[in-house]
């Protein structure tokens, strides 16, 4: 990953490849030209103060996602300016927004991939501005090139460039105690959800249940977290019935992950869960093709979990974070659970599968089960559950369902605070009775109408009496089928890990709604 420092350097002086300035779209009061951001005067100076003149000559607009690229003004060391937008200016005396910063520093990343080194002299008011662009940084220059032909060293060659290898943060206070954290926490959280990324697009026939099994215990081992994995045999003898029912299927056999990170000085105990399908092909309910290509993603839940926990420990948070990762491969074969089998669940429920395909809330359901028992303040789960709510709120927003309104508010919060888009949807009864089964406790398939909100009601049912539940549905958000954009790359995105570790941070501050 790009290596990050903090400076105080002048910008002129600096051997690197690239200075990378802050442009915004002026206020409508002023001129409707681009405004050169706060970080950028000597630059600026340099060109006479005409700075922002050259950039609208040369079409800059300030946009957000816009990268322009000049010549460095003589006296610069530095060969390059890359000038990217940050979108509107902020009002007199407000400072940049952070997700505004976060991402143009991630654009820069990935437009100057291929570059050994560069220095961001985007505007930083304080320590957190300086975490935002150290996150957009090392977001944005991440890349998966793992399977492409010799890997590694056939980067910069005709598999692409290399990302950025080093980044200095100008205008950063280097000695400044929030301004080292800042940048000590956005290291240990980007390489935690870049690993997330990493494990979303690794391919299903090499990344099975057992597989990530292995990856987690080795993470768990080399950062001081309990680990417990329970294997086809554990998980019979513990009659978790929905992850085997799901698992039955594959060759490859399901596993139950338990990451238990705790602090001494724990005030609170916080459950994660993830859905962990390392494939979904739909079982026998066989997805068509054009719906199965991506469905590697179908772990992007679990992953996320499993980089939450390892950055609380690598923090040091003072709270107890239990991570479940519920990993199976859905597959048809001979063994494979057929629509009309009945499963009893680890909670002792019974549940008739109608339809293969709704495996995700099986899996979870008997992960939900298990972390009810230790009694935690609160439970989160995450999971790519539901095409239908990739179909309400698009393939950038995450639906957040909750048994509890103050809790659901304070997850909302935690992913606003990270700088992620996610809206709360409602878990209305009526739906309810769609689930009704003829023949077991409750059906794995209701009303079509609604069925994101269907799944959150199938999942409440497992979450132990009294535990305050809530649950984010990224199946929209977790995977991007499109180009790259802010701090953003195509494929595995690492969503809602940044949101579990700020309400991580909540709950460590006693604060979880
Ligand atoms: N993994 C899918 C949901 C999904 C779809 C995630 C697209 C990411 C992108 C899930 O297991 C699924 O197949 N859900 C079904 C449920 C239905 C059968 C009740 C769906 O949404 O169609
Ligand atoms: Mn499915
Ligand atoms: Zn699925």
């Amino acid at each position: 990953m790009t290596a990050l420092t903090l400076s105080t350097a002048a910008a002129p002086g600096l051997r690197v490849d690239a200075i990378v300035i802050g442009v915004a779209k002026g206020s409508a009061a002023k001129t409707a030209g681009p405004v050169v951001a706060p970080g950028a005067e000597a630059v600026d100076q340099a060109f006479d103060g005409r700075l922002a003149g050259v950039l609208e000559t040369l079409g800059a607009s300030g946009a957000e996602g816009e990268v322009t690229k000049l010549p460095a003004p003589s006296g610069f060391k530095a060969p390059l300016v890359v000038a990217v937008g940050l979108g509107a200016q902020p009002d007199k005396d407000a400072g940049y927004d952070a997700e505004a910063l976060r991402r143009a520093a991630g654009v820069a990343a990935r437009a100057l991939a291929g570059s050994r080194k560069a220095a961001f002299a985007l505007p930083l008011t304080d320590a957190a501005d300086a975490g935002a662009v150290a996150e957009g940084v090392l977001l944005g220059a991440y890349s998966f090139d793992a399977y492409k032909d010799t890997g590694a060293s056939a980067r910069n060659g005709k598999n692409g460039k290399a990302p950025l290898a080093e980044a200095a943060l100008l205008g950063g206070k280097p000695r400044d105690k929030a301004f080292k954290a800042a940048v000590e926490r956005a290291t240990a959280v980007a390489e935690e959800l870049n690993r997330a990324r990493d494990l979303i697009n690794t391919p299903p026939n090499d990344l099975n249940p057992e597989a990530f099994a292995a990856v987690a215990q080795a993470a768990a081992k080399e950062h001081g977290i309990k680990v417990q994995v329970l294997d086809e045999k554990a998980l019979t003898k513990g009659g978790y019935g929905g992850i085997l029912g799901v698992g039955a299927g594959s060759a490859s056999g399901p596993r139950l992950v338990k990451l238990s990170y705790t602090s001494s000085k724990a005030k609170k105990h916080l459950a994660l869960v993830g859905k962990g399908i390392t494939y979904d092909s739909g079982g026998i309910s066989l997805k068509p093709a054009g719906h199965n290509e991506t469905m590697k993603c179908d772990m992007s839940g679990a992953a996320a979990v499993f980089a939450a926990v390892v950055a609380a420990a690598r923090l040091g948070l003072e709270v107890n974070v239990t991570g479940w990762l519920a990993l199976a491969e859905n597959m048809p074969s001979g063994s494979a659970t057929r629509p009309g089998d009945v499963l009893r669940m680890f909670s002792g429920k019974t549940v008739e599968v109608l339809n293969t395909d709704a495996e995700g809330r099986l899996v979870l359901a008997d992960a939900l089960w298990a972390a009810s028992q230790e009694k935690p303040d609160a439970i989160v789960d995450v999971a790519t559950l539901t095409g239908a709510m990739m179909l309400a709120l698009g393939s950038r927003t995450f639906g957040i369902m909750a048994n509890d309104d103050a809790f659901r508010s304070a997850v909302h919060e935690a992913a606003e605070e990270a700088g992620e888009p996610a809206w709360p949807m409602p878990l209305p009864e009526h739906l309810r009775k769609g689930m009704d089964s003829a023949t077991a406790d409750i059906a794995n398939m209701g009303e079509r109408m609604g069925g994101g909100l269907v799944a959150g009601l199938f999942l409440r049912e497992f979450v132990g009496e009294g535990i305050t539940w809530a649950h984010l549905d990224i199946a929209g958000p977790a995977f991007n089928e499109g180009g790259p954009f802010g701090y953003t790359p195509k494929g595995g995105t690492g969503s809602a890990v940044r949101t579990l570790v700020r309400l991580a941070e909540r709950a460590a501050a006693g604060d979880l709604g």
